[in-house]
Formats: structure tokens, C-alpha cells, sequence
């Protein structure tokens, strides 16, 4: 089968390929794929908005970060966060995925795909409450990344009720600005997580001191969607340097937990180099602590998951407000809330290729939510689309999903695994009896 890509070929698992005529309203030939499938059919047995993954990019994501590592111990613990479905989790676990969990619920994700993996868990967050702590605990987890010292002491706690012991390492702020939105950059002092780095060493000694928690690491996290390896290899020269200060201390680091945070490329102007840009972190990472002999833990989310989803929706109405052009798609910022919350771009295709002499427009596209911020683009670029017509937005497989709600008491997507030529159900759309079951 012929097949052309995308204009700047990307995302890896979406391409436009030939297409059977009649499944396309209108448009030349050519429609956006997911691997082998036509997402105009896919849009057509189980509607819109939806969303679709593609597994080979989740298994060709995981296992090029698992490459770029091979130097060093280590254990990818993806970041459940980022997106939770069951059926993505059983993926990943299946090829040794450990998992960054932050409350119960994503431990409990976990247990439910496969029990053992729970030695391969870390616990991330500032507010564990003590039934969390206990429930890891009694899990057995890898790892707790411990973000005060009241939490040291919670943790303390729930391990002498349970007479066990606690392996834990504490979560540095290094103090390293990285170049990303506000709201998810977190390795300045002036953020709410981890421990400042100086007093670091005070609150190692309390904890190894105290029965029923053992030292096990060090741990470190300065944000999110960072597409430059340095701050990285900033935060881990700082933890390096701590790590070779606790041993002195007397000691037992055999962890270090690196983190999540590496980006993605949304726009089509950056062709993203995956296996470029992900050699130049493990660099970044690996070198300042290659001597001191200790398992590197990495908590990738978006770079694993991002590009591998798209959100499909369907245009319902064309409008124009005096001059303004807005497309009204039935997605909502309750289905994708990045642009509304941190104006973040996706590029938004149509699924139909656009031929040659398709006219241009500028437009916004906005979904069907009562609140000016339902918006997915403003001012965009868009070859001309008529109601019925399909769109995909792309690079949603991270924090769509997983950040999506039921505002407007809509009923939240059904999302679709696709293998080759193959897609399954991995969440049935909800509906609207499925929204007030727990109401009373
Ligand atoms: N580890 C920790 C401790 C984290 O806080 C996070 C993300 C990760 C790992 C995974 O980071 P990633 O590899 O996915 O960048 N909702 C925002 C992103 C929030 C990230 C929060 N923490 C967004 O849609 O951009």
C-alpha cells in the first residue's frame, strides 16, 4: 500500500495512507492512519471524541529508553500519572516496566495488572496520607520518595504499626530552573516539593537513626515537557555530589531516582529526534553518577505516552462571528484540558488529507463547553473543513485522558488500543448513568 506521512512526519505511529473510497466524506484518498487502520473507520464503529493509541510507539518508546540507558543499572518506572489505562499499564509491565505511582489509586492501578510489580514501584508526592503509606507499605514497594521531614515521621509510624520497615529516599530540589511552563516546573526552591538539597544530609541522619525506616536513595524531579538534556544534568551533578556525602555519612545509597520531565515535540516545526534527544539525557544523567555504582530509576511519562495517542473529534458546526472563524468540534476542554489550562499547542490535522488545492483558513477551534477557555486552537492555520468532518489532535496520549473530566456532565471518551490492523475497546465511552452512580 502506498503511503505518504504526515507534512513533517510525525506523530511515528499516525501516517497518511490510501483509503478505501467511500469511508471518507470528502477529500482525495488519502486518510490518517493509526498503524494500520483508518481512523475514519475507527471514528465510525465507536464515534467521537476518541481516543487512540498506537502500541508499537508505546513499545518502540519504552524500549528506545531502555536502550539509551544500558550503560547503567537501572529500572524505567513509568509515571502512571501521564496516562493510567489498565491495558497501557499491562503493556509496559509486560516488558519489566516498573511504575511512579502518587496516591493509592495508581498503586491499586497497579496491583490489579500484575501484583509483582509492585518491587518495581516508587511512591512520589507531598501529600501521601497515612492510609496511602500504609497500603505501599503493605504492598511492599521499591521505594518511597519522601518530600518532608513530617512525612519522614508519618512513614516512620505507619511502619512500626505494621512492624516492617520503610525503604525510602529523600526528594531533593536541587534548586535548577528549567525552561518550561510555570505550573509544572518544580526544582526551585520556591516550589512545593522535595526538600531544600542543603538540608538534605540533616534529615538522612534523622532518618537512619530512627527503626523502622531504612535509606535507601536519593531522589530528584525539577518538572515537566524540558526539552533541554542540561538542567537535567545540572540537578544530577548536585546529587551525585550528595550521594558520595552520604555514603561518607555512613550510608546506603544504591538508588537514585532521576525523575521524569524529558519533552516531547508538539509542533511540526521541531521533527522530533526521539532517539537523539533521549542519548543526550541518558548522557546528561549517566555521567555524573557512572562511579558510584548505584541503580538509576527513571519516571518517564510523557515521553513514553505523549506522541502515541491522538484525540479524534468531529467537526459539528462552522461559524463566524463577525469576522472570527470558529470550528466547533464535539471535543471539550473536559475531554483535553492543555490548551485551557497552560495554552499549550497540539497540532490538529485533518484526518481526510487535504488535497493540493484545498483553500486555507484561520481559525478557532473550540469545543462545545460553556466557558471561553473550551478552546483547542486560536487563530490557526487549518486547510478548509466542512461539518461531519474528522480531526485529529495530535500528541494527546499524555495528560488527555488522565486530566480529562465530566464538566457539563459530559461523559468522558472511550479510548482505543490499536496493534496493526487490529483495535480493541481499552475504556468504553461512559454514559451519562455512569456520571451520577455515586450521587445520592
Ligand atoms: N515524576 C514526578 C515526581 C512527577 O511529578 C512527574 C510529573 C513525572 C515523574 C512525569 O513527568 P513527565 O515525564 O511526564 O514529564 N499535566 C502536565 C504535566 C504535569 C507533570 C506532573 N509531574 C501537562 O499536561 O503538561
Amino acid at each position: 500500500m502506498k503511503s505518504k506521512n504526515l507534512p513533517a512526519a510525525r506523530p511515528p505511529g499516525f501516517t497518511y495512507r490510501e483509503t478505501k473510497r467511500g469511508l471518507l466524506r470528502r477529500g482525495g484518498h488519502f486518510s490518517l492512519h493509526a498503524e494500520d487502520l483508518p481512523l475514519a473507520s475507527l471514528a465510525e464503529k465507536y464515534g467521537t471524541p476518541l481516543y487512540v493509541y498506537s502500541t508499537s510507539t508505546i513499545q518502540q518508546r519504552y524500549e528506545m529508553f531502555d536502550r539509551a540507558f544500558r550503560q547503567i543499572p537501572h529500572t524505567i518506572c513509568y509515571s502512571v500519572k501521564a496516562n493510567s489505562n489498565l491495558s497501557i499499564l499491562r503493556l509496559l509491565a509486560r516488558r519489566g516496566c516498573g511504575f511512579d505511582v502518587v496516591s493509592a489509586g495508581e498503586l491499586d492501578r497497579v496491583l490489579a495488572v500484575d501484583r509483582k510489580a509492585s518491587k518495581r514501584v516508587v511512591f512520589s508526592g507531598v501529600g501521601k496520607t497515612r492510609e496511602e503509606l500504609t497500603a505501599a507499605l503493605k504492598a511492599g514497594i521499591l521505594l518511597f520518595n519522601v518530600e518532608s521531614e513530617s512525612e519522614l515521621w508519618a512513614l516512620a509510624e505507619c511502619a512500626g504499626r505494621l512492624r516492617t520497615t520503610a525503604p525510602l529516599a529523600l526528594r531533593v530540589n536541587p534548586d535548577v530552573a528549567a525552561e518550561t511552563h510555570p505550573y509544572i516546573s518544580t526544582g526551585l526552591h520556591k516550589h512545593k516539593f522535595g526538600v531544600p538539597i542543603e538540608i538534605a544530609r540533616s534529615l538522612y541522619a534523622k532518618a537512619s537513626v530512627t527503626r523502622y525506616l531504612k535509606v535507601r536513595g536519593v531522589s530528584v524531579h525539577i518538572g515537566s515537557q524540558i526539552t533541554d538534556a542540561g538542567p537535567f544534568g545540572e540537578a544530577m551533578q548536585r546529587v551525585a555530589e550528595l550521594v558520595t556525602e552520604l555514603r561518607h555519612d555512613g550510608h546506603r545509597i544504591e538508588y537514585v531516582d532521576a525523575g521524569g520531565g524529558l519533552g516531547i515535540s508538539y509542533d511540526s516545526s521541531s521533527i522530533e529526534d526521539f532517539p537523539g534527544l533521549v542519548a543526550a539525557y541518558a548522557q546528561k544523567l549517566t555521567s555524573p553518577v557512572r562511579d558510584l555504582k548505584v541503580r538509576l530509576l527513571l519516571e518517564p511519562g510523557r515521553s513514553i505516552i505523549g506522541p502515541a495517542g491522538i484525540l479524534l473529534t468531529t467537526v459539528l458546526y462552522n461559524k463566524t462571528n463577525d469576522s472570527k472563524r470558529f470550528v466547533v468540534v464535539d471535543a471539550a476542554m473536559n475531554d483535553l484540558i492543555r490548551p485551557a489550562l497552560y495554552g499549550a499547542h497540539h497540532d490538529i490535522v485533518s484526518v481526510a488529507a487535504p488535497s493540493g488545492d484545498t483553500e486555507m483558513e484561520t481559525v478557532d477551534i473550540v469545543g462545545p463547553v460553556c466557558e471561553t477557555g473550551d478552546f483547542f486552537a486560536r487563530d490557526r492555520e487549518l486547510s478548509r473543513v466542512h461539518e461531519g468532518d474528522l480531526l485529529a489532535i495530535l500528541d494527546t496520549g499524555a495528560y488527555g485522558m488522565a486530566l480529562s473530566s465530566n464538566y457539563n456532565t459530559r461523559p468522558r471518551p472511550a479510548e482505543i488500543l490499536v496493534s496493526g490492523k487490529s483495535a480493541r475497546v481499552i475504556r468504553r465511552r461512559e454514559k451519562t448513568s455512569d456520571l451520577y452512580r455515586a450521587e445520592l
